[in-house]
């Protein structure tokens, strides 16, 4: 089935631009008083309004009313929205002056989160994740990637990726599942970090593999967490077994950026205390520096250097890292237009990082432009010119959405 959708006042496909490196508005092509051609779920054909309808006579019509700017679907490549309780208590310990580590150290934090996610059933996790994904993809975000790491057990962690598989089923948001059992050595674990990696290696991830639940490792390396010589031949030994690789890296001190680099890792990610030594490293490579803005707000710290590290030619994705602790706001396009006042970004280079750059991270080639042949995922905003976008600083939200061909807002 063909669908002709237009006219669009502006549609920013965001072809052929650079994975890596600054951007600059000029770079983008708009097309004016356009329409996207759809078959099933992908892109046949972008070009203008009148043309297309007489290029497609046998297409159905779906016809748009009013001024409005199409983008492509926006891909969050880092979340924890599979999780169960809340820590409003932390955030408020925090804002009040407590830092984040003394209230992990103190048997909060994620810590806090592990036990009431070990308490939830599988179905009750799936509905949870799957309530996120809807309000997700009613801002746009039509890809989200959902970690494991609030259960850290064999069992449980199991139980998390089943129920990031069910509620991907019962979504219309791709969701992408990552193993991050190596999230926090758990408190009840009886013996030290390479046995509990080891336990990750040998008990979680063959049985992921083999029930399709995942093909992604994540590990958080950080002083309060994971070192770097033990997450190194994790992270490699994971890589052997067939699984992607990405890490959070240098949140609070540095190193991880460098083992993500050592390892091949598809991103490195948060790297709010990443200094020039890493910024050259990361930009010399294949990584995908993700910034998470929805944490530097949540936790009161720097923003990643997006600025510099673009500069120095890396690629920059912007997720929200949703999460009941440190990101618990979960509006990514709020977050990308404070972190672009901040670091002084391009509408270019967020939009960038809020698409296909993101999907680089998540090593999806389908997705995050519109061009023919990739996914029919996109949402147009109820404005006549793209820079409306980020000057409403997030407040103003798609006014449709499409998944895949079809309209789901
Ligand atoms: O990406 N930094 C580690 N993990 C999460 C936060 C988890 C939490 O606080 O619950 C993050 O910020
Ligand atoms: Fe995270």
């Amino acid at each position: 089935m063909k669908t002709v959708i237009g006219p669009f006042t502006e549609i920013i496909s965001l072809k052929g631009l650079p994975q890596k490196g600054a951007l600059q508005d000029e770079q983008l092509q708009i097309d004016y008083n356009a329409a996207i051609v759809v078959e099933d779920d992908k892109i046949i054909e972008i070009g203008p309004f009148n043309g297309m309808l007489r290029e497609h006579p046998e297409a159905k019509i779906e016809s748009i009313e009013g001024p409005h700017v199409l983008l492509p679907g926006f891909v969050d490549c880092h979340t924890h929205i599979c999780w169960a309780g809340n820590r409003a208590q932390d955030y408020a310990m925090r804002i009040a002056g407590k830092s984040y580590l003394d209230i992990a150290k103190a048997g909060g934090g994620i810590w806090d989160s592990v036990t009431q996610t070990r308490k939830a059933s599988e179905a009750i996790l799936a509905a949870y994740t799957k309530a996120r994904a809807k309000r997700h993809l009613l801002e746009g975000i039509t890809t989200i990637e959902v970690k494991s790491g609030y259960a850290l057990s064999e069992e449980d962690e199991l139980k998390m990726l089943r129920a990031i598989k069910k509620a991907n089923d019962e979504s219309k948001a791709d969701l992408v599942s990552t193993c991050l059992s190596a999230h926090i050595k758990p408190k009840d674990f009886e013996g030290d970090e390479e046995a509990y990696l080891n336990m990750i290696l040998e008990k979680i991830l063959p049985v992921a593999k083999a029930e399709g639940l995942t093909n992604r490792v994540d590990i958080f390396i950080e002083d309060s967490a994971f070192s770097t010589e033990k997450s190194k031949p994790y992270l490699e030994k994971a890589k052997a077994m067939g699984f992607d690789i990405t890490v959070h890296a240098d949140q609070f001190t540095t190193g991880g950026s460098k083992v993500a680099v050592e390892v091949g890792a598809l991103g490195a990610e948060h790297l709010e205390a990443t200094s020039d030594e890493e910024i050259e490293l990361l930009a010399n490579s294949d990584t995908v520096a993700v910034a998470l803005p929805g944490a530097s707000v949540g936790l009161g710290e720097p923003f990643t250097p997006a600025r510099k590290l673009l500069d120095k030619g890396a690629a920059v994705a912007i997720a929200s890292d949703w999460n009941p602790g440190s990101a618990p706001m979960g509006d990514l396009l709020t977050q990308a237009a404070i972190l672009s006042t901040f670091q002084k970004l391009s509408t270019a280079e967020v939009f960038a990082g809020l698409t296909f750059r993101a999907a680089k991270a998540l090593n999806l080639e389908d997705r995050g432009t519109l061009e023919n042949g990739k996914l029919a995922d996109f949402q147009a905003y109820a404005t006549d010119d793209f820079r409306n976008i980020l000057y409403q600083q997030g407040k103003m939200k798609p006014a449709m959405v499409w998944k895949k061909g079809e309209r789901v807002k």
